[in-house]
């Protein structure tokens, strides 16, 4: 089969399209045709060798994957071939959880095995395409404002980064758990689309202070939630945006990982810090976006898409920033 793998760490031309062997398959597995294989930031980490999740090489990545079952192992009586699915690429073990795409390979692929469990059958009406788009980024979401975070109605939410695929994913939900949401990003043509999937206030914060301007459009109260993927960069700023007993989500570190811990504010405004980790959401949050897609009332923001040798272009894409929501590998 054709995939792509790459045998050392480094820049997007490590990435190589080349034939690999099928997968041999379990008694517990099932193979799987990959219809859609979406990017996340995840991956860019994986291939420059610089995650905290290494990974052993050579290595197939690709977390968030949809297509048919192909081949079942004999253990496996519940899925047959040609059943749509998408992945959940979390294998739940005694030490803790393994990701299909990180510790194993995963669907820039044509084929890709997987535990039976971790095939999630979709509706007709989810295409390959916008499955691609849930397992990681809609669920980190969902995992993120309502598990982790405690959403409630009414509340007011600031999303970092909402051209991001993660970022695009949590103003839509964050607005169906009936939040009034406040997005930033880094330029006004992303903010521009933003205001389409329903964010009610933009921010370009790279033109402005951004808690300054959540002070002016919350009329000097704050945020109750703040979904945070950059980290260091916004850090001081974010406890500046948050109202009493506010919440921050930490999800993502594109800003930097480290900073100086100012406890004052966490202190004096009851703050709560909470880490986000959508390997250790349950599978109901998958079948919860599945199932909003299903009714039309989610819809996956994919700008765009590339057949599967155009991996590296696809990759280079998230790397300048220039993305808004998801980019998909059809192999
Ligand atoms: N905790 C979890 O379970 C979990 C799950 C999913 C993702 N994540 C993390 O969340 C982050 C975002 O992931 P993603 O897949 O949504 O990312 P993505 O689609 O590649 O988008 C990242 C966006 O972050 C913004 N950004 C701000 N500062 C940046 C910087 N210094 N360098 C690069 N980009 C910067 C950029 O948008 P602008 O141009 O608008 O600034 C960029 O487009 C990553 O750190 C990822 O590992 C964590």
């Amino acid at each position: 089969m054709k995939a792509i793998r790459y045998h050392e760490f480094g820049e997007v031309d490590v990435l190589k399209y080349e034939d690999v062997p099928e997968p041999e398959l379990g008694d517990d597995e099932v193979l799987v045709r990959v219809k859609a294989a979406s990017l996340n930031h995840l991956d860019l980490r994986l291939r420059s060798g610089k995650s905290p999740r290494p990974v052993d090489l050579p290595h197939i990545g690709g977390v968030d994957i949809a297509g048919d079952v192909e081949r079942t192992g004999k253990n496996v009586k519940d899925l047959a071939p040609g059943t749509r699915v998408v992945i959940d690429p979390t294998v739940k073990t005694p030490k803790g959880p393994m990701v299909i795409g990180v510790n194993f390979y995963g669907g820039f692929a044509e084929y890709v095995k997987v535990p039976a469990p971790n095939a999630v059958p979709i509706p007709d009406e989810v295409s390959y395409d916008d499955a691609s788009a849930l397992p990681i980024c809609y669920v980190t979401a969902w995992y993120g404002l309502f598990d982790r975070g405690g959403l409630q109605q009414g509340e007011t939410v600031l999303v970092h980064a909402a051209g991001s695929g993660t970022g695009s994913a949590a103003v839509q939900i964050a607005k169906e758990g009936g939040a009034f949401v406040i997005a930033t990003a880094g330029s006004d043509e992303k903010l521009e689309k933003v205001r389409k999937l329903g964010a009610d206030a933009t921010i370009n914060y790279n033109t402005a202070d951004f808690s300054e301007e959540v002070k002016k459009i919350t009329d000097n109260k704050g945020v109750d939630l703040i979904f945070d993927q950059i980290g260091a960069s916004v850090w001081e700023n974010n406890l500046k945006s948050l109202k009493m007993k506010g919440r921050l989500l930490l999800i993502g570190v594109v800003g930097g990982g480290q900073t100086t811990f100012n406890f004052g504010p966490v202190i004096v405004k009851d703050l709560s810090v909470l880490g986000v980790t959508v390997f250790n959401a349950p599978r109901g949050n998958l079948i919860n976006v599945i199932n909003l897609v299903s009714l039309g009332r989610l819809s996956p923001v994919i700008d765009k898409r590339f057949p599967l040798s155009e991996a590296a272009q696809a990759q280079k894409m998230l790397e300048d920033r220039s993305q808004f929501g998801k980019v998909i590998l059809n192999p």
